[in-house]
């Protein structure tokens, strides 16, 4: 983390899981332990059908509200789809973009990520950029190769000041969902190597501003060590973030 110039922003990835009765539950017991988080954002991102009640849930709180997915069409015949101006008019500020799983089963590209990236950040959304490689390119060497390509396609085209309201998540496949958590140092190579990145394409002064989470197994064992990683400035959390105390745990771990 580095405070001096960016915020810090812990978000929930609850993928598909919480009925809106459940995130009820969910509010009802962190709402009084959320404290002041005052150098970092809290942000829930749920399933489209829960944004507008979770956005009720949390209305007198600092937790905001994010989607899962977006298209990136303004509207059409796009059957089962969410815009992202619907997500905005129910209250959403955020959305992940680009997730592995999104990747994996929904054919979802650099080019369609970057094509939703765009329109997010015109929607006035906040996208949570997700980037990452298998274990095989881990072991093949090519992980700043590919790490590289992905931020450079999904940022091509964006301003300077779109740049700096996006979030980058650097999400190792490997680490999701497997209780396999990326190293401290393995984490927070890469994430100052997607700064460097940024650095390159969009000069120093826009590169310390933007916020660059991790992403996989973060939990509320490992979440101080990561966080304090220079170029970690948050966490993506799926699991975790589904229980309450692991969930205020990490807040905790960030606001140190
Ligand atoms: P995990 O998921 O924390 O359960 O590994 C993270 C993510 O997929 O965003």
């Amino acid at each position: 983390m580095n405070l001096k110039y960016r915020k810090t922003i812990i978000a929930g990835n609850w993928k598909m899981n919480k009925t809106l009765t459940e995130t009820r539950a969910f509010a009802e017991a962190i709402k009084p332990n959320l404290g002041r988080h005052k150098w970092c954002e809290v942000v829930l991102c749920v399933p489209s059908v829960n944004v507008s009640g979770s956005v009720k849930l949390f209305k007198d709180t600092r937790v905001s509200i994010g989607g899962e997915s977006c298209h990136y069409e303004a509207s059409g015949a796009y059957t089962g789809e969410v815009t992202v101006e619907m997500l905005k008019d129910v209250g959403a500020k955020y959305v992940i973009i680009g997730h592995s799983e999104r990747r994996q089963y929904y054919n979802e590209t650099d080019f369609t990520v970057n094509k939703k990236v765009h329109a997010a950040l015109e929607a006035g959304l906040r996208p949570i950029i997700c980037v990452g490689e298998s274990l095989e390119q881990r072991e093949l060497g090519v992980t700043q190769e590919l790490i590289s390509y992905q931020v450079k396609v999904a940022l091509a085209g964006l301003s300077d000041h779109q740049v700096r309201r996006a979030i980058i998540a650097y999400e190792p496949i490997w680490a999701i969902g497997t209780g396999k958590t990326a190293t401290a140092q393995q984490a927070g190579e890469v994430c100052t190597h997607i700064r460097s990145i940024i650095r390159k394409e969009h000069g120093a002064r826009i590169a310390r501003a933007v916020t660059i989470q991790y992403g996989g197994s973060m939990n509320a064992k490992n979440a101080a060590e990561l966080l304090a990683q220079p170029d970690i400035d948050g966490g993506l959390i799926g699991g975790a973030s589904l229980k309450p105390d692991d969930f205020l745990t990490i807040i905790n771990a960030a606001n140190q």
